[in-house]
């Protein structure tokens, strides 16, 4: 008997080993099957919470009621342990327990804010920006979240449109690498881990693109420029292993990217085999009603779970719809297990089936979202992303022995500002840790240094009554900071303009007070490049401080005194007026090309105005500097399977250590299509003690020589392809400023 049982015992137990060894598929089908039609459709809506929106709200009282149903797979905009326990107790309490999915917008940070992502691209710092995507995560997933709604990827070359804060700027290059990192840093080591989130790539496609930056609107794109500029960051974020992605709210090319079935079913699923799920952006299923493609709901619902839009967030087309369209015929159950079974695998991957309220844990809430140790890398990565745009006769770094000093401006004593577009009030938390400008000028001077503060006038409007109470203090001091720039919430989803110049009078106020004769320096809050002509050429000092989040005023301190050397270069070309947008570095030559002269011969230029931006992709100052020498080609032909290796020997030629970020282009001098004048291809961010001397190498391959063109006369698919002919490659410190140069040939 005893035998009889411990062989039951046995086998009891082997067919939970051989369960527990189920892949992760095999348990999704081992859900599915179980489902009815109405649950499978459950799993496809993503519903918001109900403290936050960025879209039409809809108002349902009756959420708990279809959670209890299985009718909702996803919640969106819930915050903190206790409320995403209470949800999941809820979809506890429906018929198979299948867990809900929390998703939240951690766009650049969760309780301790980072720089917005434009400006922690600007620190061309890859490992930064994982590391910040990764305490972001640490913090969010602590917090009850599975799911962020980032990175987003998506390429801007129009700084009206308010959502270039959002992204890494215009480069595909840097904007690959970053949304690679960024991926990385959100999921960590694996999903499953606990402190990781699910990424979600967005938004999918070409969303950057807006036709006049006004957000939203159509994007109307070659073939050519969609997969040479705006694919590449999706393609890098996938590689990374992006959990999810996001669609977006414009079309392209009349079709919208949410009912875009070349987007998402051809390329996204099919070439590129994407495992994850799609989720559309707010209400986009809906909208493309209002963009005439469909006539109703239903349509809509039809078009975008055709097109691959796995999961429907708000607009509820997929909920009244999805059933009908089966009965109706007009789509397969198939297509509806395809989304479902790619949703449930993520929910398996998470390691919500095992435990779904693994990510409610409120002790290590607590713990993470108050660890100190996130502070100092949010500070470290804000003084990362600072750029010096101008340091006239070396006027920074100021002394710490200065005897007084005026900070002067709205944004002193602000405190939210700081934080930017996209920041996140953790409930029960104060969100307002934040270190204000002024106290962390405070914090860096000594007892021996007197701060005198005048606000001087508002962001908006005309008001100048406050310039003589800042007159007064300037007078008084040695030296004169002034902050000034945007509001946080001028550059953000929604907040497109058409006038982007430093608003209200505050230049007019740099003007009163560069007449005092003090040194000013001029610090640039924004999430944008603004366009500040009399600042950029009367301010002797400026640095770009964009949004720093939590530690801003201890990193602006910490640059302002060199404790930190600047080390920052844009991601995006700053232009001298509207007039020039949409503008960037790697454009196409013409046939015939504008000359930096100001003769307009009937050349590709504007008659009154220089097509120069202000301040070129890639440029930014040291306190230290560096001198470029020796650039050395290993070989001067490659065939195709070979590569070249290029050195350069770089030389921080200062008094200060510091880094540098070495910039390498590459201009196909002959293409069956035309090439960009200059495209990165290579970067690297070098320290530098002073007097410090290091080589660098970068490698050559045929990948960096590859653009999408027909792979031959015959055939007109576009493909990536690498034609033999000469190319020049060069070695800058910004796009502009182009220090060494080399050719070399491609060879068959
Ligand atoms: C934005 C998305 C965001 C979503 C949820 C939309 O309006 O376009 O980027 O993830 O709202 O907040």
């Amino acid at each position: 008997m005893k035998n009889i049982i411990s062989v039951i015992f046995f086998i009891l137990i082997s067919i939970a080993a051989i369960a527990q060894r189920k892949s992760n598929a095999q348990k999704v089908d081992s859900v599915l099957i179980l489902m009815t039609l109405e649950e499978k459709i459950g799993q496809l809506n993503q519903y918001n919470d109900d403290w936050k929106a960025t879209g039409p709200v809809t108002i349902d009282n009756k959420k708990a009621d279809q959670i209890r149903l299985g009718q909702v797979g996803s919640l969106l905009n819930t915050l903190g342990t206790e409320r995403t326990r209470s949800w999941q107790n809820i979809a506890m309490q429906s018929r198979l327990k299948i867990p809900l999915l929390f998703g939240q917008d951690v766009v650049h940070g969760f309780k301790t804010t980072f720089p917005i992502p434009l400006a922690e691209a600007a620190s061309w710092d890859l490992d930064a920006m994982q590391l910040s995507a990764r305490i972001a995560a640490t913090e969010a997933s602590a917090s009850g979240i599975h799911w962020t709604f980032a990175p987003m990827v998506d390429i801007a070359r129009d700084p009206r449109w308010g959502r270039v804060m959002e992204g890494a700027g215009e480069d595909p290059y840097l904007g690959s690498k970053i949304a690679y990192a960024r991926v990385k840093g959100f999921q960590g080591t694996q999903l499953g881990d606990v402190n990781a989130v699910m990424a979600c790539a967005k938004h999918f496609a070409a969303y950057g693109a807006a036709i006049g930056g006004r957000d939203y609107n159509s994007v109307d794109m070659s073939d050519r420029l969609l997969w040479e500029v705006y694919l590449p960051p999706f393609k890098a974020a996938l590689d990374a292993g992006a959990a999810t992605f996001m669609n977006s709210f414009n079309d392209l090319n009349g079709v919208p990217a949410t009912g875009n079935k070349i987007l998402q079913r051809d390329i996204l699923k099919g070439k590129w085999g994407f495992t994850g799920f799609v989720v559309s952006d707010w209400g986009s299923i809906g909208e493309m009603i209002n963009h005439g493609n469909v006539k109703n709901d239903y349509e809509a619902a039809w078009s975008a779970i055709t097109a691959g839009s796995d999961m429907d967030m708000e607009s509820r087309c997929y909920k009244n719809n999805l059933a009908q369209l089966v009965k109706d015929k007009k789509i397969t159950v198939s297509l509806i297990d395809d989304a479902v079974r790619r949703i449930l695998l993520k929910k398996f991957e998470l390691g919500l089936f095992d435990d779904p309220f693994r990510f409610c844990n409120a002790e290590r809430e607590q713990r993470e979202i108050n660890n100190p140790e996130h502070a100092k890398v949010a500070r470290e990565i804000a003084a990362k992303s600072i750029v010096l745009l101008k340091n006239t006769n070396s006027l920074l770094p100021l002394s710490k022995q200065l005897k007084t000093i005026a900070f002067i401006g709205p944004l002193v004593k602000a405190l939210k500002q700081n934080k930017g577009f996209w920041d996140i009030e953790v409930p029960g938390v104060d969100s307002n840790f934040i270190v204000s400008q002024w106290e962390g000028l405070q914090n860096k001077v000594g007892a021996n240094t007197q701060l005198l503060y005048a606000k001087g006038c508002d962001i908006e409007g005309d008001d100048q009554s406050g310039f003589d109470e800042a007159l007064e203090v300037a007078k008084q001091s040695e030296v004169v900071i002034l902050s000034i720039g945007e509001r946080r919430d001028m550059s953000g989803e929604a907040k497109s303009r058409s006038n982007i110049n430093i608003p209200g009078v505050q230049e007019e106020l740099l003007k009163a007070l560069l007449a005092t004769g003090k040194p000013v320096v001029v610090l640039i809050n924004s999430g944008r490049p603004l366009v500040f002509n009399y600042t950029a050429d009367h301010a002797p000092a400026i640095l770009y401080t964009w949004w720093l989040g939590s530690e801003a005023g201890n990193a602006i301190a910490d640059v302002l005194f060199g404790d930190v050397n600047p080390s920052a270069k844009l991601p995006i070309s700053f232009p001298v007026s509207v007039g020039q947008i949409p503008i960037y570095y790697s454009h196409f030559n013409t046939g015939r090309p504008a000359t930096n002269d100001s003769s307009h011969n009937y050349n590709s230029s504007y008659n009154d105005l220089s097509i120069f931006p202000k301040y070129a992709f890639g440029f930014g100052l040291s306190y230290t500097s560096f001198v470029y020498s020796n650039l050395q080609l290993n070989k001067k032909k490659m065939k195709k399977n070979e590569q070249i290796e290029a050195s350069v020997t770089i030389t921080n030629t200062g008094k200060a250590d510091g880094e540098d970020i070495v910039q390498l282009y590459i201009r196909d001098e002959v293409g069956s299509i035309a090439r960009p004048v200059k495209e990165l291809k290579d970067f690297r961010k070098i320290k530098l003690n002073a007097g410090e001397t290091k080589t660098i190498r970068f490698i050559i391959t045929k990948e960096k020589l590859s653009f999408y063109a027909p792979h031959s006369v015959n055939n007109q698919q576009l493909q990536w392809v690498a034609e033999p002919g000469d190319f020049e490659l060069m070695i800058g410190a910004s796009a502009e400023d182009i220090k060494l140069r080399a050719r070399f040939e491609l060879i068959k």
